[in-house]
């Protein structure tokens, strides 16, 4: 819980009565430095001045800033106020106040005015509207930032430890979703398309796309696998939506927003404001964190762009049948686009799934299998799970199941020759 800083402490010229010497309390000729800085350029202090100053001192310690000698500047009383302050913080918007308690302390010691946001915006380059983020709790500042703004503020070196450590508690409080649904099941080939991934800088989102738009060529798989592959660089935690986008009825990005924002853990009362003030509180909330942003199955480029990071840190990775061409063009998104399988991951992905002594067994028939599945991900995928609910059936019966049932769409999709296909 915060405290405010201890009594008012009045100007005044009196002189000050002969020192106190006594062990263990402060002399006048102590309180003098101390006074000073309190005041600067107030004269020496009264009686009621030097004991308010001395009680406050045998309560906080000698020297409050606890740098074990005399203080460099004033504003003691506050000054232990804040360390002891900081000490529970266990929100942003505790740390907020730390911050505006030293923006107050800074005017009073310096007499001007509170610095603005415009003035502190100046100072250290950041935008006005980051800082009024870290104001107001909205967003948590990294540790550099919240060291250079406290050290614009005035703060003693001891405040800035007490400040790190705060902001530190606050960051491992904060809540770190981890949306990614689970891993799949014997991921089978795609190497050049992982590089790619494990490559890319993060300046835009990566886009997975699929030659022709066909479905169940794998993007999700990929996506998900490369995420959990990847998510120890996504300490912040890793964001999933399904977009719904090659369905009926794909899913307003205000709707995604809202599940996002609640789970980064912005307040209730944010979650009703509209789409560019959520998509605005969203990027705020990913300014400082490396999350991961999964958005599968995107219908378009306008359902994606206000549910992309707007710094960095973060990764959005979109899937999506249509290649998003103006995320491309517009947001520097990388495409991937995915081709089928070729036939020997294609018997990887059948023997990983049925066990390679199944198909040692009978190798014409997974001949068959992969034949009658033509490098397609989701038609093996199927064939695999058909094989294994049906042990009593020979690999070649499934094959003439799987041809028999087999739809043309995806075959006439099939045609266009990618830029970049893996
Ligand atoms: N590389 C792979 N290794 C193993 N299994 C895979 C691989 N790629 C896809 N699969 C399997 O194929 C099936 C279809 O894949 P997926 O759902 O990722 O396709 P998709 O391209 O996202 O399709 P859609 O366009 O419908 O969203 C899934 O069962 C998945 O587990
Ligand atoms: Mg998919």
């Amino acid at each position: 819980m915060m405290t405010s800083s201890g009594p008012s402490i009045r100007n005044s010229t009196r002189p000050p009565r002969a020192p106190d010497n006594r062990p263990g309390r402060l002399s006048n000729k102590s309180v003098f430095p101390l006074w000073a800085a309190i005041r600067p350029g107030a004269g020496p202090p009264s009686r009621v001045h030097q004991s308010v100053v001395k009680r406050r001192s045998a309560v906080l310690g000698r020297h409050p800033d606890g740098q074990g000698g005399q203080r460099r500047s004033g504003g003691g009383m506050d000054r232990e106020g804040l360390v002891r302050d900081a000490a529970t913080v266990s929100s942003a918007e505790d740390l907020a106040s730390l911050l505006r308690r030293l923006r107050r302390r800074q005017a009073r010691m310096r007499k001007t005015r509170v610095a603005t946001y415009r003035d502190l915006a100046t100072r250290t380059g950041w935008s006005r509207g980051i800082i009024g983020a870290y104001f107001t709790g909205k967003v948590l500042p990294s540790v550099d930032k919240l060291d250079e703004l406290a050290r614009q503020l005035d703060a003693t070196p001891t405040e800035l430890g007490a400040l790190a450590t705060a902001r530190d508690r606050v960051d491992e409080l904060r809540p770190a979703p981890r949306q990614l649904p689970g891993d799949v099941p014997a991921f089978t080939g795609r190497a050049a398309a992982l590089a790619v991934l494990d490559a890319q800088p993060g300046r835009g989102p990566a886009v997975i796309s699929s030659v022709g738009g066909a479905a169940g060529m794998g993007k999700t798989a990929l996506a998900v696998h490369w995420a959990h592959r990847a998510a120890t660089r996504f300490p912040d935690g890793q964001l999933y939506a399904d977009l719904r986008g090659s369905g009926r009825r794909p899913v307003p990005p205000g709707e995604v927003l809202r599940g996002f924002l609640t789970a980064l853990g912005a307040p209730a009362s944010q979650l009703s404001a509209g789409l560019d003030v959520q998509a605005g509180l969203y990027r705020s909330l990913l300014a400082e964190r490396r999350v991961m942003v999964l958005l599968d199955d995107a219908c378009d480029a306008g359902q994606v762009r206000p549910l992309l990071p707007g710094t960095p840190g973060g990764l959005a990775l979109v899937t999506s049948r249509s290649r998003l061409n103006s995320l491309v063009a517009l947001e520097n998104a990388r495409l991937i686009v995915l081709d089928r399988l070729d036939e020997a991951q294609s018997q990887h992905l059948l023997a990983a799934r049925l066990g390679a002594r199944r198909l040692a067994a009978d190798p014409a028939g997974a001949a068959a299998i992969v034949s009658a599945c033509a490098g397609l991900p989701n038609y093996l995928a199927y064939a695999a799970a058909n094989a294994a609910a049906h042990p009593e059936l020979g690999l070649r019966t499934v094959a003439g199941q799987l041809a028999a049932s087999r739809p043309t769409a995806v075959e006439r999709r099939h045609h266009a020759v990618p830029v970049q296909a893996f």
